[in-house]
């Protein structure tokens, strides 16, 4: 009997070499994957999408093509690589944040922790500033909901561009 192989390969492609971790979140068009880059740096976070169709690939080219114009806006999520396979498996790579904001809110009720008005005032106009430069190129995000929103300390950042359209 053959020797069949469970390991997970690496992605490879545009200067990096990525080890798969583990898989933490798996959405509705996309799996959501913990890398490891290699030379002791820390962990990242790689979002897969496989498009077979040439609807699911334009879905996903404009996906990338939003990132790419809002990479300045210091409350949307870099794209710091995109990988593509074989023309169809499409490989984003992001710095990994904690957690998501709903994770975030659910933890303040948990551990009952009083909201601070301000900062939150702050992250919703920083969303809002998100939203009005992706609107100012003719687009509309769709999805906005505090799972697309990604917080590390008071840092937040907005994601998941995949039902945005014109
Ligand atoms: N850079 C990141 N760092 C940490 N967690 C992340 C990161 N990117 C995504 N996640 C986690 O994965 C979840 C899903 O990511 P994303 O919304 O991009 O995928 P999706 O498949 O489009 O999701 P869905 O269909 O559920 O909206 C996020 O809610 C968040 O919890
Ligand atoms: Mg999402």
């Amino acid at each position: 009997m053959g020797c069949v192989s469970s390991k997970i390969p690496d992605i490879v492609g545009e200067g990096y070499h990525l080890k798969v971790k583990k898989t933490v979140a798996v959405g509705g068009s996309a799996k959501i994957m913990e890398v490891d880059p290699g030379g002791g740096k820390k962990t990242m976070i790689v979002k897969k999408m496989v498009a077979f169709t040439k609807r699911e690939e334009k879905r996903v080219k404009l996906e990338a093509a939003l990132y790419e114009k809002l990479k300045n806006n210091e409350f949307v999520i870099t794209m710091i690589a995109h990988i593509v396979e074989e023309n169809v498996t499409h490989y984003f790579l992001f710095d990994r944040y904690s957690m998501n904001f709903s994770e975030y809110l659910e933890k303040m009720k948990e551990e009952k922790i009083i909201v601070n008005e301000l900062k939150h005032l702050q992250f919703f106009c920083g969303i809002v500033s998100a939203i009005e430069e992706l609107n100012g190129y003719g687009y509309a995000h769709l999805d906005i909901k505090p799972a697309n929103i990604l917080k590390t300390g008071d840092t937040i950042k907005l994601i998941d561009f995949g039902s945005a359209t014109k």
